[in-house]
């Protein structure tokens, strides 16, 4: 008996320690080098300011529904450099606008900015005495006080107490899974062989793991958050997304591509490539739609997708740059994502040639196929009981 007891309490362990290693390895290229997350972050930060109008609309509609003294704020999956302040600010300059059209004294603010526990959280918390500096100068000294803190947990999963949230907003995360399928194994033979997601070569059986995967850590998602928002309470979540679910055409399948290239001349045994799976899925908006109904404390109240081609960040930023010169900041951004994830598996050595690869490549690719982001905005409210 005692043993039997052991054995589940190890088993029980085991599958915690599991858990925090995946935990520890998704995270993006910290600090601010030349390949940080921080500081090749453009592409996001264009797709943060495109959905602004959501943003500003549901903070409107909050604000007009209630406006507590202290606003709690959460932004989940913030990741480390200038987005996650940029968001913040977004968020309070809409709650100021509401309140005073509103005759509303301005609240003060909590702001929980979470990311997973391997996150360079103090590239942020570096920045935090300039930006609250900041934020002093601009706003004035009828400004009320905004504390900040960070939160390391994953989101599939509670992060705050209960009823305790007002706003929450995601950017580019939910697409990153908790786990890629247990059902595609991690045995060379097995499913998804030469590729390392959903790709145009994936049998249905891949589509169909993925996607329940999803499904899985979707529910979770709205769960836990259905706990911690309050009634009225609103979110904003941006991810990529598909228009069907078999829409391959993701930049992650373009990388896999690469890799397949580095198998055939030798420079990755195969074995290695095909018991790769990453753990992430970009959901059709139906898919999305169909889990916030099924779990049920969430009504929704904009479902929107926008399409962008890989590179229309960077001519928005810089339309002098030329193909090449586009490709180089593509290489960058994929790599400041991919690289931790990539280089536990494959070893850092070959990081610069894979990257080399996808950037002499990458135009070619473009050129060949309609190369696009989809973009899936979810805008939400917490149902009243
Ligand atoms: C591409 S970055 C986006 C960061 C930021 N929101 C932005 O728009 O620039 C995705 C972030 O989501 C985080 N993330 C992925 N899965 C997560 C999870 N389960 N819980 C919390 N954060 C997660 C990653 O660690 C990463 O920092």
């Amino acid at each position: 008996m005692i043993h039997q007891f052991t054995t589940a309490r190890a088993r029980k362990s085991n599958k915690k320690l599991k858990m925090a290693v995946k935990e520890l390895i998704l995270h993006m290229n910290g600090g601010v080098g030349e390949t940080s997350y921080a500081s090749n972050s453009l592409l996001q930060r264009t797709v943060i300011s495109m959905v602004k109008p959501i943003l500003e609309e549901s903070i409107v509609e909050l604000c007009g529904a209630l406006l507590p003294k202290c606003v709690n704020i959460a932004d989940l999956g913030c990741s480390a450099g200038p987005n996650a302040l940029l968001v913040v600010s977004e968020i309070l300059d809409s709650i100021e606008a509401a309140s005073q059209k509103s005759n509303h004294k301005l609240p003060s603010f909590q702001v929980f900015l979470n990311d997973l526990p391997a996150n360079d959280f103090n590239t942020i918390f570096r920045s935090l005495p300039g930006f609250c500096k900041k934020l002093e100068e601009e706003k004035g000294s009828k400004f009320e006080p905004c504390f900040i803190a960070g939160v390391p947990g994953s989101f599939y999963g509670r992060l705050f107490h209960n009823n305790s949230l007002h706003f929450v907003h995601s950017s580019y995360a939910l697409m990153w899974l908790s786990e890629a399928p247990k059902a595609l194994g991690s045995k060379p033979e097995l499913l998804n062989k030469g590729n390392i997601c959903v790709a145009k070569t994936s049998p249905p059986e891949v589509f169909k793991a993925y996607n329940e995967q999803f499904n899985r850590d979707f529910s979770m998602f709205l769960k836990s958050r259905a706990e911690e928002v309050v009634p009225g309470g609103r979110m904003v979540l941006t991810t990529m997304a598909s228009f069907r679910s078999d829409d391959p055409l993701t930049i992650w399948e373009f990388v896999g591509l690469k890799l397949n290239d580095m198998v055939l001349e030798g420079l990755i045994e195969e074995e290695k490539l095909d018991s790769f799976n990453l753990s992430y899925y970009a959901p059709t908006k139906e898919e999305v739609k169909k889990a916030i109904e099924e779990e049920g404390s969430f009504e929704l109240q904009r479902l929107e997708t926008f399409a962008m081609d890989w590179d229309m960040y960077i001519r928005k930023a810089n339309s002098s740059l030329d193909k090449q010169a586009r490709a180089a900041v593509m290489a960058t951004g994929i790599r400041a994502v991919g690289e931790p994830i990539l280089s536990n598996h494959f070893g850092e050595e070959i990081m610069d040639d894979l990257f080399k690869r996808f950037k002499d490549d990458v135009v070619d690719h473009m050129e060949t196929y309609n190369c696009k982001y989809i973009n899936l905005v979810i805008s939400l409210t917490k149902k009243h009981p």
